[in-house]
């Protein structure tokens, strides 16, 4: 099984345990993994270069009004030009790993099956992982991180075909297994599924921007496209994940799974109603795709909301998809606290608020409104995986932008101490899950190593533990950074 047997450290009790969690003795268990993280279209630029091809955000950015600020991934931080200067600053930071998401049209340029392979982009990407082991940094790599192929899109509706999209993200996939795979031990298939199927197919917001909504969006249909392109993408990942299973696992020895976005949900009072809407917000976030990958079903409460609208396996779907993940793969950032009786279906008609009955705040306030500090729901939330899917948890991203960041003088922009105490409540929280809770965490990466293109924020929400001058692509290590990498070096075990 994969529980950690009753005699392994992780299964100290509360009660043996009454050292201070912030205490450098109290460590991080061996061979923890941690690093920070990025993707390819927030960092790399170049679109052009290489061979490359079109992702569906080149010129989905460049529609009017689609980024905050008309910014699009035509340069971004440069980081496919000045990809061994963002090494050095990795192994400057001391990291044990770097998470980043290989861009598809790099290495297939039209993305499909019977397309041409770009030797050029695969060549790019080896010679990278072979520059960071030379570091002696690991590679997490993504397979997709929301950038796919334009071909695709416009051949067949991407991830709205699913026998199409499934061969040819597992064709892909296959291509990055046989490149890469003799020295990448963790992979990562899709990133925030939830991302590419509300945002890109509900609300139209990120690309390939299909919504009902027609004042902003000519095509789509918000009322059945998100589930669909879910599904579609739960079976794609089952299918990279059986086919490193049955062909590289036993050489290439590493792990692969999916990663999600979910974020902490608090009942807004005790009310049963809004006791059920909290997990009925869990459901359509978390659930949603957890349930199928880790257990099988899809939660009953879904198909209660959306009835026919939800789709479902064969029993030779569910097959492949159940347990098609080695690990839980988090990407968490905040809490919401929720209350029953909102009419928005892609949040399970559950309102959202941060704002608490007294009127006082959750916590601090970020630069996007999405995101407030709270540390406790990160613990909470890991408590939750645990216990529900009982799969050893990799954390993928958790961060922080600081509000009017990109506003500030660069030299004011890395005094970013909002940042800081965002930092050091989850890693406060990702400690005690592990040594109180008895939660078996495996990685913690903070997003992002760069500040970078920000999806529909353009370059006004800044991310990085690193502040990077757009003008003069500069990097300057922000003070979060160097909390961070005390915090880790102080943690670690170093036996
Ligand atoms: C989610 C995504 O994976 C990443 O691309 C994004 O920049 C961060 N979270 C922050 O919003």
């Amino acid at each position: 099984s994969r529980c950690p047997a009753p005699d392994h450290p992780l299964h100290l009790s509360s009660a043996s345990n009454t050292q201070d969690a912030m205490s450098p003795s109290h460590k991080l268990p061996k061979d923890f993994i941690w690093g920070f993280a990025t993707a390819a279209f927030q960092i790399e630029g170049s679109a052009n270069v290489d061979g490359r091809g079109k992702s569906i955000w080149d010129d989905f950015a460049k529609l009017p009004g689609k980024t905050l600020d008309g910014g699009n991934g035509d340069v971004a931080t440069d980081s496919y030009r000045l990809w061994k200067e963002d090494i050095a600053l990795l192994a400057s930071y001391g990291v044990r790993s770097y998470r980043f998401s290989i861009s598809w049209s790099r290495v297939i340029p039209l993305g499909g099956r019977n397309d041409p392979v770009n030797q050029a982009g695969i060549d790019f990407y080896s010679k990278f992982v072979d520059e960071l082991l030379a570091h002696g940094i690991q590679p997490f790599v993504t397979l997709y991180h929301w950038d796919l192929p334009q071909g695709l899109q416009d051949r067949y509706g991407g991830w709205l075909n699913k026998d199409e999209i499934v061969k040819d993200f597992t064709n892909y996939a296959k291509i990055c297994f046989e490149a890469l795979g003799d020295r990448v031990e963790h992979w990562l298939t899709i990133n925030e599924p939830w991302c590419c199927a509300i945002l890109g197919h509900g609300r139209g917001v990120f690309a390939p921007g299909r919504s009902s909504d027609r004042s902003r969006n000519p095509e789509g249909d918000s009322s059945t496209e998100p589930w669909i392109v879910a599904h579609h993408i739960i079976l794609a990942h089952a299918h990279a994940v059986k086919l490193y299973r049955d062909e590289y696992k036993s050489t290439q020895k590493g792990q692969i799974g999916i990663t999600l976005n979910g974020d902490w949900a608090l009942p807004y009072d005790n009310t049963p109603e809004n006791i059920a809407a909290a997990q009925h917000a869990l459901d359509f976030a978390i659930g949603w795709y957890a349930d199928p990958v880790y257990l099988g079903f899809y939660p009953p409460y879904m198909r209660e909301v959306l009835g026919d609208r939800m789709p479902d396996f064969t029993e030779e779907e569910w097959s492949v998809v159940k347990g098609s993940s080695d690990f839980y793969g988090m990407n968490t950032y905040t809490t919401n606290l929720c209350r029953a009786g909102g009419e928005d279906e892609f949040q399970g008609n559950v309102d959202y608020t941060f704002t608490r009955p007294d009127g006082s705040q959750l916590g601090n306030q970020a630069h996007c409104a999405w995101l407030q500090d709270y540390p406790d729901g990160f613990r909470q939330l890991l408590n939750y995986i645990w216990k529900r899917y009982k799969m050893p948890i990799y954390v993928t991203e958790n961060g922080f932008a600081v509000k009017g960041e990109n506003d500030m003088p660069v030299e004011e922009a890395v005094k970013d101490y909002d940042r800081i105490h965002y930092f050091q409540g989850t890693t406060k929280a990702l400690l005690d899950a592990i040594n109180v809770d008895g939660v078996d965490i495996r990685s913690y990466f903070p997003w992002s190593l760069l500040d970078n293109f920000e999806w529909a924020d353009g370059y006004t929400t800044r991310f990085g533990i690193t502040y990077v001058d757009y003008e003069t692509q500069k990097r300057y290590p922000k003070e979060s950074a160097r909390f961070l990498v005390k915090w880790f070096t102080e943690h670690e075990d170093s036996e």
